[in-house]
């Protein structure tokens, strides 16, 4: 067999492999400052995940640690009209550790999907621990409850003068990008109106949990 061999070449693969180990080991660790999110940093930030049975909670942690989610709207697209239709869309509840667990945005009337909204404002944002290295150093898949992430549906609608600033300082703050956007484009802050919240974060099914518990709940 060729047992004995193999054996004899291991220890001479290890000493080669090991100056590699060392300096990937020594490599500053993926994520850590290198996201591009001024201050912002998921990774170093993200605190325990609370008690899976608290899914309101667990919302409110899901949507403030997200960067971004996926908006599905209906496409007033010729080929797709009146089908659903999801995008990648930048959000923002707050200042890190200060979330209001409202999903602010930054659109444009030049968005597909901003034209999709002037005709139904009904939308469908999903989030995901995904984003964040909380799945991966578990090991969950992203379509797994564990990976937790959350469905909420309303109506996009947007910020009044009262509410523009708030919504401005969430958004520039952990997209410092979005103050740089052509101005031609005529960029304004919209927000998610939440009536219906989804939580999948274990097995059993998605729990139900309502905005009035949403926004009752704190996170950290
Ligand atoms: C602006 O919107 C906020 C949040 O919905 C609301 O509390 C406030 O009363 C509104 N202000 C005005 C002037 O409409
Ligand atoms: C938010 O949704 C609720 C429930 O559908 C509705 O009563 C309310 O008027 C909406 N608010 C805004 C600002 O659209
Ligand atoms: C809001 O929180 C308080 C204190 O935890 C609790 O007693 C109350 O039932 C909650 N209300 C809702 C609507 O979740």
């Amino acid at each position: 067999m060729a047992q004995p061999a193999r054996g004899s070449a291991r220890p001479l693969l290890a000493a080669l492999l090991a100056p590699v180990l060392v300096a990937l080991l020594a490599a500053p660790a993926r994520g850590r400052g290198g996201r591009g999110h001024g201050d912002w940093d998921t990774d170093a930030l993200l605190p325990p995940l609370p008690p899976r049975e608290d899914a309101a909670r667990v919302a409110r942690f899901v949507t403030h640690f997200s960067d971004w989610g996926a908006l599905a709207t209906l496409s007033t697209q010729e080929r797709v009209r009146g089908l659903p239709f999801a995008d990648v869309l930048s959000l923002s509840d707050g200042l890190p550790g200060k979330g209001s667990g409202v999903p602010y945005f930054y659109l444009s009337p030049l968005q597909q999907l901003a034209g999709d909204l002037k005709e139904n404002p009904d939308a469908t944002l999903t989030m995901s621990l995904a984003q964040t290295d909380f799945c991966r150093k578990h090991g969950y898949d992203p379509q797994s409850p564990l990976c937790a992430h959350v469905i909420l549906a309303g109506t996009v609608t947007k910020v009044n003068e009262t509410e523009r600033d708030v919504a401005k300082q969430a958004l520039f703050t952990r997209h410092p990008e979005m103050a740089s956007w052509p101005s031609s484009h005529d960029w304004f802050f919209a927000k998610l109106n939440i009536t219906n919240i989804w939580v999948l974060d274990y097995f059993g099914g998605p729990k139900t949990v309502t905005p009035e518990e949403y926004y009752n709940v704190t996170v950290q």
